[in-house]
């Protein structure tokens, strides 16, 4: 037997950045203290299939499920134990599920609430955060809401651009203008996003994000600006980091940038003036805090020459692959990717200790 804390991984999951999570989730697989935890890892297919990797196992070279098992978590309070579908019978509890899954499915609380219900302690925002983080239209109605900058911005219906798409191209021209951005609600990793110089160049960017999503959020492009990002550690009074820079290779900080070409630039410190850089870490938590985020976000900016500060976004379940910005941002801050990977886990506890304090249940005063 053993006193290991048992920390399980979920990673892949059923979205657009599934193989962004692959990445990720090798990182943290590979930075998790073995002498502390016993570590398990849970692949989650593209159909939606949980398996549990041989002991060691996780993604790599090759397909991960290769000699893994077939497992679930049941939605009843079964303190975080894996169901295994072919034995039909629970394993031993897991204390920590650590969810490394970006975009819809896994980074937008639906995740999330089915580790709540099965009574899980878990990294990270929960059902609250996670969605309202993930959903850019509700994330920006919120940040206004709490005084946050944000770029000028509206949402239209897939369905209302379909049935009006000259008195939808209209409504942008006149609210929002030439050259803007256009991104499908929810989703990461620029996936869908596209940047429109002008009105003849809408219809396409309007259909790539509509693959994605019913909903369309249209913004104002914030260029030229430096895009900043900061991370943020903590539950009740989080943290922030040094904030770093992204100086993207290509026009703008696309998924090729991000993934394929290699060719962007990341810059810690961020190359700020020290008030704007104070304001960036005051603005990072604010926007964490209106949120109700958990644990770890990466929020991230657009600074203007003249010092003004937009909020872009918040990120809930930051890239964590080597050479991401969270873990680089924490490393600058002087925290080791192992050591953070550590406080996040104390942090999950923390908080799955903080829920259990209230009650589910009406009582009489
Ligand atoms: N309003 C904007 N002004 C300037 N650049 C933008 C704007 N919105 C998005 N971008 C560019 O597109 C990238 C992806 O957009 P973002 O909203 O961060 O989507 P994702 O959630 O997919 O990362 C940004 O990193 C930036 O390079
Ligand atoms: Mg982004």
């Amino acid at each position: 037997m053993t006193d290991k804390l048992r920390v399980a991984v979920l990673f892949g999951g059923r979205s657009g950045e599934h193989e962004v999570s692959l990445q990720s989730a090798a990182a943290v697989l590979a930075n998790l203290d073995r002498a502390a935890y016993e570590v398990m890892a849970i692949g989650i297919t593209k159909e939606g299939q949980w398996w549990l990797c041989p002991p060691g196992g996780g993604p790599g070279e090759g397909p991960w499920w290769e000699g893994g098992r077939r497992v679930t978590l049941l939605p009843i309070p079964a303190e975080g134990r894996l169901y295994f579908l072919d034995e039909g019978k629970f394993g031993p509890q897991v204390d920590v599920f650590i969810p490394i899954l970006h975009g819809p499915m896994g980074e937008d609380g639906t995740v999330q609430g089915l580790l709540e219900l099965a009574g899980a302690a878990y990294v990270g925002a929960g059902v609250t955060g996670s969605a309202v983080g993930m959903d850019k239209d509700m994330m920006k109605k919120v940040f206004q809401a709490a005084g946050l900058p944000t770029a000028r911005h509206m949402t239209i219906r897939r369905k209302e651009w379909e049935q009006d798409p000259e008195g939808s191209a209209a409504k942008i021209g006149a609210t929002i203008g030439f050259p803007c951005f256009v991104k499908p609600v929810a989703l990461g990793s620029s996936v869908g996003v596209s940047m429109v110089r002008e009105e003849g160049e809408l219809a396409r960017a309007m259909e790539l994000a509509g693959k994605y999503h019913h909903r369309i959020l249209i913004e104002m492009s914030a260029a030229p600006c430096q895009e900043v990002e900061c991370a943020v550690l903590g539950n009740e009074s989080p943290k922030a980091s040094i904030p770093g820079e992204i100086v993207p290779g290509n026009q703008f900080y696309d998924y090729r940038a991000k993934y394929i070409d290699d060719n962007s630039q990341l810059i810690i410190p961020a190359r700020l003036s020290p008030e704007v850089e104070a304001k960036v870490k005051e603005l990072a938590i604010r926007a964490f805090q209106a949120i109700d985020c958990m644990g770890m976000a990466r929020v991230d900016f657009f600074v203007r020459p003249d010092g003004s500060i937009l909020v872009n976004e918040i990120n809930t379940i930051p890239g964590f692959t080597r050479i991401s910005m969270y873990p680089k941002m924490w490393e600058a801050s002087g925290i080791g990717f192992s050591s953070l990977l550590d406080r996040l886990i104390e942090l999950a506890l923390e908080h799955h200790r903080e829920k259990s304090r209230s009650t589910l249940f009406y009582e009489e005063a």
